[in-house]
């Protein structure tokens, strides 16, 4: 009696307690302190983006150092990992987004931000040129803002590999508006099928996802839409359900190639299992308003070319360079043979130029384009630039002193004593080791509440995957939202949608 008294103690004081640290977490986001309004006199340094590595670099960057700009097309940062799950509706795309301004609103030093696209850097003037691409302009665009020191995080776009119909007649899966129109879409073509007077051809047409690569983004997509059918779709439009498909076509052998064999083997079983069809060595070739045309490689070598009607195409292959990290590379001589994006040394400078450093999906410094390897490229950056900031403010201290000892003001001996230790300092700070990306593992979601994981453990690797990987992808992913505010939205759309199902309104 007296251990589950204190069990039941234990608990309430533990419940208690986390209430009470998400209100304070609430209050202190609604109330943020004062802001130093920022120094034109100090260095601008000029951040393109408001992805995972500009974020990053951001969320860890002593704001008050620099004169600091960020510019961004995007006035938000997207938690990418959760993108999937709104293409359904299971989670709100609301919910997995937060204002830059708000994040820039929490930080000590004020930092400017610029709601544009910049469209050109000129390295040797030391000033970018940036458009208002948004609906209502800017008095001046194209716009040129000067810098110091600028970050290139411009992520990547979407890879077409110039496959003809491509951009006109699929949908791809990076922004939130890409989800939108999936989400619509799914619905357009139930409802559509379901309406009376259609042919069979026509509903079948209808009612076929397709979805192009089997990397990450395909895999997880095909599993939350196989979902969708499932836990809804066939409940509410009971009618058509037996003609809804998924198929998804990969041209390598396999799906998820980063993921080890054995879990390769349990996400193909798995995706069988959802009744999602798997074609492997097929390559899509052409794509035109209601067919995917692909070759299939078949185990004696032959290609055959089929035809395959669809409803709904989703385009994951993968990422390309953007325009603007394109016109970087062909001015900067040094980077003549980079071809995946902005070569970067150890310490993410571009290769070639002055001030200027890249992260994430833009720079090839050798690591996965992946939101791991951009968010830990940005902090890195983020020390970096404190250094350099506490080194110029040391250097600048041990000169006051070294100036005041030549004139034989003060007391000689203190101020040498103060510049050794000073000295001393600076050495430490000067000794940043160059970017190391720790891999914390992969996670994927495969469909029928089951993840896979290929996560370090102790020294080791640990390949898992089923329904408790599947608490375990919920939690890691919960615990990396950016914000309390994600957090506790994503918590409740999950809730809403296990009680009332997701909403298959089509706004
Ligand atoms: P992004 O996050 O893409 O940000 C680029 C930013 O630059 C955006 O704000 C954009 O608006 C802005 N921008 C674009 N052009 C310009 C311009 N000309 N001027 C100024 N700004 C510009 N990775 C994982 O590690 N784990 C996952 O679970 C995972 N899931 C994913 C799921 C999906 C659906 C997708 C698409 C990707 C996923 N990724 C995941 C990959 C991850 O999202 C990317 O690697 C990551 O977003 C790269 O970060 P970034 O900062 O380089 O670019
Ligand atoms: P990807 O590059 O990982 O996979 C694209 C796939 O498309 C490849 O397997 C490729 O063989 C295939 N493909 C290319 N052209 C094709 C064609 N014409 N026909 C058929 N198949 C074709 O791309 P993805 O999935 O968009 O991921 C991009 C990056 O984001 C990766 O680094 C990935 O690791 C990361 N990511 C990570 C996630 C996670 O960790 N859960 C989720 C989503 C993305």
């Amino acid at each position: 009696r007296t251990t589950f008294r204190w069990i039941w103690r234990l608990t309430y004081l533990s419940v208690l307690g986390t209430l009470g640290y998400t209100a304070y977490v609430i209050y202190d986001d609604r109330n943020p302190g004062e802001q130093s309004v920022p120094d034109p006199s100090k260095k601008t340094l000029v951040i393109l983006g408001t992805g995972w590595g500009s974020v990053a670099l951001l969320k860890n960057l002593n704001t008050e150092n620099y004169n600091v700009v960020v510019v961004s097309p995007r006035n938000y940062f997207l938690f990418t990992p959760l993108l999937p799950s709104c293409t359904t509706g299971l989670i709100e795309h609301r919910s997995i987004m937060e204002p830059v301004r708000a994040i820039l609103r929490h930080k000590k030093g004020a930092a400017n931000y610029y709601e544009a696209e910049a469209t050109h850097v000129d390295t040797e003037r030391k000033v970018i040129t940036v458009v208002d691409n948004s609906e209502i302009k800017g008095p001046a665009t194209p716009n040129e803002i000067p810098y110091d020191m600028l970050v290139v995080g411009v992520g990547a776009e979407n890879a077409t590999f110039g496959i003809p119909g491509v951009r006109e007649h699929s949908c791809f899966l990076k922004e939130i508006g890409d989800a939108q129109r999936i989400r619509k879409k799914i619905m357009d073509c139930v409802e559509t099928a379901a309406l009376r007077g259609q042919s069979e051809e026509e509903m079948n047409r209808l009612m076929h996802m397709v979805v192009v690569g089997g990397g990450p983004t395909g895999v997880e997509f095909a599993g939350e839409l196989q979902d969708f059918f499932e836990e809804d779709i066939k409940k509410l439009v009971p009618g058509i359900s037996p003609r809804f498909k998924v198929t998804l076509i990969e041209a390598l052998p396999n799906v998820l190639p980063s993921f080890s064999k054995q879990l390769i083997d349990y996400t193909e079983n798995t995706l069988r299992e959802e009744k999602i069809d798997i074609m492997t060595k097929t390559m899509v070739k052409n794509v035109t308003e209601n067919t995917v045309e692909a070759e299939i490689s078949k185990p004696d070598g032959t290609k055959e070319r089929v035809q395959i009607p669809y409803g709904l195409l989703v385009w994951a292959t993968g990422n390309a360079v953007r325009p603007i990290v394109k016109d970087m590379m062909s001015r900067i001589p040094a980077q003549k043979d980079s071809r995946r994006g902005l070569a970067v040394n150890e310490y993410l400078v571009v290769q070639g130029a002055r001030d200027v450093w890249a992260v994430g999906d833009c720079a090839v410094a050798g690591y996965a384009p992946t939101a791991q390897v951009a968010s830990q490229e940005g902090s890195f950056l983020a020390r970096l630039f404190n250094n350099m900031a506490k080194t110029e403010s040391l250097e600048g201290r041990i000169h006051d002193l070294s100036s005041k000892m030549n004139l034989k003001a003060g007391n000689a001996a203190d101020d040498a004593r103060e510049i050794e230790l000073l000295e001393k300092q600076l050495r430490r700070i000067k000794d940043v080791k160059p970017f190391r990306y720790s891999h914390q593992g992969s996670l994927a979601y495969i469909g029928s509440e089951k993840a896979v994981a290929d996560v370090s453990w102790w020294n080791g690797n640990l390949a898992t995957g089923g329904s408790l990987t599947y608490l375990f992808w919920r939690s890691a992913y919960l615990s990396m939202c950016f914000s309390t505010r994600n957090r506790v939205l994503v918590i409740l759309d999950w809730l809403k949608s296990k009680a009332f199902g997701r909403d298959i309104s089509r706004e």
